[in-house]
């Protein structure tokens, strides 16, 4: 292109003057290679915008049916004794009521009831003009009717702007001094595509190199939440620790939510205002011998050992349906289900508790939950287990101190240090032998469960965990790849 220009150092070129003499056919080729030129200092561009009006979809109606106020117009002066009552006989309601305003506006009055205009000579013609000037579209602004553009451009879908640039090129000094020698043409790759990495050609090929530092257009694709994402990340760090993933209902029973897990009846935290109790299923019937065996183990420890909690059991509250507080629910079960088959199962799912909204709660979240059943199984490897995640999370600064839980001993509660403080991120234990025994397991069940979304603020470095669940395109769009 540039050794063309040369040719004609006084000369504005024009896009199909390139492309004739270069012989291109692509348009995009010849500006790529204006642009080139002129980035490199040695043609100037001169750019002009024109605007085209067109028909969008109501004009193309109008051109094809006639304008409304043509319309209307015509049925008026085709009808005897023409009033509104006939005329909203003859035509919809979104047509006769805009209607009736636009011939108000052009001098067609109401008078007695009846439609009469006092010159219909003017009235006929300024429908024509207008039917005129819809059929003379497309044309450039400049030789349209300026008082028709500003009429139509006030009436919805008739017409619209197209814009388009004309560019020409001129070659400058720096260009003209180029030695001519060196312009040689030379291809170059711009794309890697899986067809030139088949064909061998990339060994010799050319490529052609990007500014990465340019402002460019950030490519707006589908993508995952960012919380699907984690899920996604977490399950693929327990599948690649040979854990196996368990999914499972959250309508379940006080039964296996609480009984099983020896958390005693009387416990706060099973009251109605810590857990959503379900008046669809209000129960759910429970094997009784499975009931027997918990209420023995609650009143006086069954055949472990332990002298239990003391006091009544009622089966009425184990059979209460209710959202699952925890997804340790649902591994107790497996464990009921499989109680002599080693194994090492997660969960990733969602529980309910009725906590008041703020900045660190909600009532419904998800906890990261799993266990690890096997002859021999320890408090050491329940830790490295859990600094294992933690680490493959990208944390690898993990501590567990002692806690409390109904169900385990020893029990502890795990965090982790993020932007130089301990967060505590969950608990964990060895299952009780209140727990375990009445269900036939032998070998020792570790056991733990941590909350996602806490996890979640970490990794997204959000100081408010609604921010998670309030649909902010801007906010999604601009979060990490996880
Ligand atoms: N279920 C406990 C919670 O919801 C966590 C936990 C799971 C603790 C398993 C110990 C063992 O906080």
């Amino acid at each position: 292109m540039l050794k063309l220009m040369q040719s004609d150092t006084s000369k504005k070129w024009s896009l199909e003057e390139i492309l004739s003499s270069c012989n291109w056919s692509d348009q995009a080729v010849a500006v790529g290679a204006g642009l080139g030129l002129s980035n490199a200092g040695v043609v100037d561009i001169e750019e002009s915008v024109k605007t085209t009006i067109r028909l969008s979809a109501q004009g193309i109606s109008a051109t094809e049916n006639g304008l409304l106020e043509a319309r209307l117009w015509s049925w008026i002066s085709n009808t005897d004794a023409a009033d509104m009552a006939s005329l909203q006989q003859s035509f919809e309601r979104h047509e006769a009521g805009p209607g009736v305003g636009l011939l108000k506006r052009i001098g067609v009055q109401l008078v007695g009831g009846k439609f009469v205009a006092d010159d219909k000579i003017q009235v006929e013609e300024i429908i024509s003009q207008r039917a005129s000037f819809l059929t003379s579209l497309p044309d450039v602004v400049e030789n349209l009717d300026p008082e028709m553009v500003e009429h139509f451009r006030g009436r919805k879908g008739f017409i619209e702007n197209q814009e388009s640039t004309t560019r020409s090129w001129k070659i400058n000094q720096s260009g003209i001094s180029v030695d001519p020698n060196l312009l040689v043409e030379k291809e170059m790759v711009t794309e890697i595509t899986p067809e030139l990495l088949q064909s061998d050609n990339w060994r010799d090929a050319e490529f052609r190199s990007f500014d990465v530092t340019l402002e460019s257009a950030t490519p707006r694709t589908g993508r995952s939440h960012p919380m699907q994402a984690l899920i996604e990340r977490i399950r693929n760090i327990f599948l690649e620790m040979g854990f196996s993933e368990l999914v499972e209902d959250y309508v379940q029973t006080a039964g296996w939510n609480m009984d099983a897990l020896f958390i005693p009846q009387d416990h706060p935290a099973r009251e109605m205002q810590d857990t959503f109790y379900l008046d669809n299923p209000e129960k759910m019937e429970l094997p009784d011998d499975v009931m027997s065996l918990w209420s023995g183990i609650h009143k006086h420890g069954g055949d472990t050992g332990s002298v239990g909690w003391g006091g009544d059991f009622s089966k009425e509250t184990s059979q209460k349906g209710l959202l699952r507080t925890h997804t340790t629910v649902n591994t107790i079960q497996y464990l009921a289900d499989n109680p002599s088959k080693p194994c090492r199962m997660f969960t990733v799912d969602r529980v309910f508790r009725k906590e008041a909204i703020d900045r660190t709660h909600l009532p419904e979240f998800h906890q990261i939950e799993g266990i690890i059943m096997e002859e021999g199984a320890n408090l050491q490897m329940l830790v490295t287990t859990l600094k294992t995640f933690y680490h493959k999370m990208g944390y690898p600064e993990v501590r567990v101190r002692p806690a409390y839980f109904p169900y385990t001993e020893p029990s502890l509660e795990i965090e982790v240090k993020w932007r130089g403080k301990w967060l505590e991120l969950g608990g964990a234990g060895i299952f009780r032998p209140e727990v375990t025994e009445p269900l036939g397991i032998s070998s020792p069940v570790l056991a733990w469960g941590m909350g996602l979304e806490r996890l979640a603020m970490l990794v997204l470095g959000l100081d408010d965990i609604r921010q998670l669940y309030i649909s902010d395109l801007e906010w999604l769009r601009n979060q990490p790849i996880i």
